[in-house]
């Protein structure tokens, strides 16, 4: 970029000054020379290369000041440092590092990209947002420069659409399927899901409803906030989804922003008894690195369960955690999954540069012929250089692996890293709880994932277990995931005061107050609920007379009381103003209606029509009597004689014709209905 903009400069120059031109050009020159010795990546593709390189340069791109961007950076400074001494791996080249912080802005991010992409970067570690992912993955599909993503975990990121993008770390599509492991697990019907309304939070909603789906739940209710939105927007949010049945919710939101959302639900009282909270892999990112465990915020957040990335304990990892403390010095906050992810991210580029070295492969860059002729503009995109091994070096990267920090680093052909699994954690106390296990391979299992890859997979629902857990409020219960629409307020039940057959339904001195046979099956029917019904029966009537059942049944249907029990009758103009239960009880009450007897007459079969369709019939007949005599009475034998004789004839004929055409039209209709059929065959198959 340097250059091309002392290149431009010099042309504006060069009327005016001629002197001022050579001085530029000298300092061009230098520039080139100086560029060309200092970054060993500058363009020399017409001589193939025998010896390596001193030096490849890689870029990264995250934002250095978020939760994930802090446990990234010394993660990745440390790996490099690793490689650089490891004599095995890129003998004689050293790893260099460009770093770019993208700020947490999606312009910013897409321009600090772009710039990166202006040094002739080999490879990029990066980005972390997802947004700026699916941007920057186009740049970097024309420029051949593979995007080593340890942080973009939108599952709409795809290898198809974007070749260049591998994804170090796994994408929430899993962390989305074993949620909806856990809905299962725990027999709940509907979630809520609250998220951020941007790729990363759209793009795992949307996976998350598939997931349920397939389990016959569902998300009821979305509700996204702005990235960034106000205290007074989230609060209102809650406020909304709190008046909702389903007490399930799912939180997929930023680690930088989400703790907010819990300290403005307990401010709800929505932290409560109850209530289910479970958070992807962002909260226990946020929490894994705060400096000091922050007892305050712990107390918000007991209850909730959360994931987070499995990574298995290995002696690597385990002296990793111990390096942490003297790679951050400043803090003791162990590092989350997503460091792992980048510093295992920088392991994987270097050994697929080494590969690639050792092939002879050169590290060159050549025009874009697509951006040569973008010059117009002062923004120079034309400084951006295509790399010639991009091709080979994105295949060495995919067929790499090794173990890492986070466990096996090898990808799939759907280029997912092989065997996601998640920790199933329980927020309680000052830390958490691990309950559990996710594995793609056999769901939930309270034993590491890695001793059941040697199984077949066994995802039968006995199989799937997890620790017990303890509930917001304390509840060691397994919340039952929904409320009664009037936020648990006991059920209103309204009965009638009878003051005639009181087997049926009565007042009672004693608690609850009504007793009789309807009561009895009503309380019998709800001992077989899996949850407890409050309710509490109201009555309806002075105790003088038996109340008005159409009073009892506009009560219920103008929503005065939940529900009414009692021997109430279903009619047809009550069932269209309120639902019944099924019939328990045979009314025995029986219509009785007066029969008239009807006088048999021998001209009961004249009754099938009226007077004036046998007219018309007769008319009919006659008719065509007359119709036939005149063609045939010239030429036919039969029609001539005395006019006794030929009436007869012409009787009988009109009669065959009329036998004739009742068979015909019986033939033609089954005609027709084979045809109907032969149709729909060719419709279905047509369909099918
Ligand atoms: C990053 O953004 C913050 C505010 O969003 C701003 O104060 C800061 O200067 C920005 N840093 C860079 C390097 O652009
Ligand atoms: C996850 O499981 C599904 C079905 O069990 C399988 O098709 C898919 O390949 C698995 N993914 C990974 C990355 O193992
Ligand atoms: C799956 O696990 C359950 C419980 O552990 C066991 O009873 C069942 O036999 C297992 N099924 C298979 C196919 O291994
Ligand atoms: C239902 O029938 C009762 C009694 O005949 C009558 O008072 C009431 O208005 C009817 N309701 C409706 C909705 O038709």
């Amino acid at each position: 970029m340097e250059v091309a903009l002392r290149a431009n400069r010099s042309f504006l120059f060069m009327r005016r000054t001629p002197c001022l031109l050579l001085g530029t050009c000298l300092w061009l020159v230098m520039g080139i020379l100086a560029d060309a010795a200092g970054n060993s990546s500058s363009n020399s593709s017409s001589l193939p290369s025998l010896s390596r390189p001193s030096a490849v340069t890689i870029g990264s791109l995250f934002t250095q000041d978020s939760v994930i961007g802090r446990a990234a950076r010394p993660a990745i400074k440390a790996a490099i440092d690793d490689v650089n001494k490891d004599s095995s791996i890129l003998a004689g080249t050293e790893l260099k590092l460009l770093e770019y912080d993208t700020n947490c802005s999606g312009f910013l991010g897409t321009v600090e990209a772009l710039q990166l992409m202006e040094n002739d970067v080999v490879v990029a570690i990066g980005p972390q947002s997802s947004g700026i992912a699916h941007v920057i993955s186009h740049v970097v599909n024309e420029l051949h420069v593979p995007l080593l993503s340890f942080g973009a975990t939108d599952p709409n990121l795809s290898p198809l659409q974007y070749p260049y993008f591998i994804r170090t770390t796994q994408s929430d599509s899993f962390q989305m399927y074993a949620i909806a492991d856990l809905v299962e697990h725990y027999e709940w019907r509907e979630v809520v899901a609250i998220f951020v309304d941007d790729d990363y939070g759209r793009g795992g909603v949307s996976v998350l409803g598939d997931a349920l789906a397939n389990k016959r739940s569902k998300i009821s209710y979305k509700a996204p906030f702005t990235p960034g939105a106000s205290e007074s927007a989230i609060k209102e949010l809650l406020v909304g989804v709190n008046n909702l049945e389903s007490r399930v919710y799912v939180v997929h939101v930023n680690p930088d922003t989400g703790l907010q959302i819990f300290s403005i639900a307990n401010s709800l009282g929505m932290m409560a008894g109850s209530y289910v909270w479970i958070a992807t892999d962002w909260l226990p990112s946020a929490l894994d690195l705060s400096d000091t465990v922050d007892t305050e915020r712990m107390n918000l957040l007991q209850g909730v369960i959360a994931l987070r990335h499995y990574t298995p304990d290995s002696s690597t990892k385990k002296s990793f955690l111990s390096r942490w403390k003297s790679l951050k010095s400043e803090t003791t906050a162990t590092p989350n999954s997503y460091a792992l992810y980048a510093y295992d991210s920088v392991w994987l580029a270097a050994r697929a540069l080494d590969t690639f070295l050792s092939e002879g492969g050169n590290i060159s860059f050549s025009d874009d012929a697509k951006l040569v002729g973008l010059n117009r503009s002062a923004l120079s995109f034309s400084t951006l250089r295509v790399f010639d091994g991009g091709t080979r070096l994105l295949q060495l990267l995919l067929t790499t692996n090794f173990t890492g920090l986070s466990g096996e680093i090898q990808f799939n052909p759907e280029r997912d890293l092989i065997h996601p699994a998640l920790d199933v954690l329980n927020i309680g106390g000052t830390g958490s709880r691990r309950i559990g296990y996710w594995s793609n391979y056999s769901g939930l299992s309270v034993v590491p994932p890695e001793t059941l890859y040697d199984k077949p997979p066994n995802r039968s629902a006995s199989s799937q277990t997890l620790y017990s857990a303890i509930w917001p409020g304390e509840m060691t219960l397994k919340p039952r995931g929904w409320v009664f629409p009037n936020n648990g307020k006991p059920l209103q039940i309204v009965v009638p005061n009878r003051v005639s057959y009181k087997q049926f339904v009565a007042k009672d001195k004693n608690p609850p107050g009504v007793k009789g046979f309807c009561i009895d099956i009503f309380e019998a029917a709800l001992t077989l609920l899996p949850y407890p019904v409050p309710h509490v029966y109201i009555l309806l009537g002075d105790g003088k007379s038996n109340p008005t059942y159409n009073d009892l049944v506009y009560a219920v249907a103008e929503e005065k009381f939940d529900a009414a029990v009692g021997d109430i009758a279903i009619v047809t103009n009550r069932t269209k103003v309120v639902d019944f239960t099924q019939p328990y009880m045979e009314s025995g009450l029986l219509v009785v209606v007066p029969v008239k007897k009807e006088k048999s007459s021998p001209w009961a079969f004249l009754k099938p029509f009226s007077l004036p369709m046998w007219c018309v019939t007769g008319a009919f007949f006659l008719s065509v009597g007359a119709v036939v005599w005149i063609l045939e009475h010239r030429l036919n034998p039969e029609f001539r004689g005395s006019p006794r004789q030929q009436l007869i004839t012409v009787f009988w004929l009109v009669c065959l014709i009329h036998l004739k055409r009742e068979h015909c039209e019986h033939l033609g209709t089954v005609g027709v209905d084979h045809m109907a059929l032969r149709g729909t065959d060719n419709q279905l198959k047509l369909h099918g």
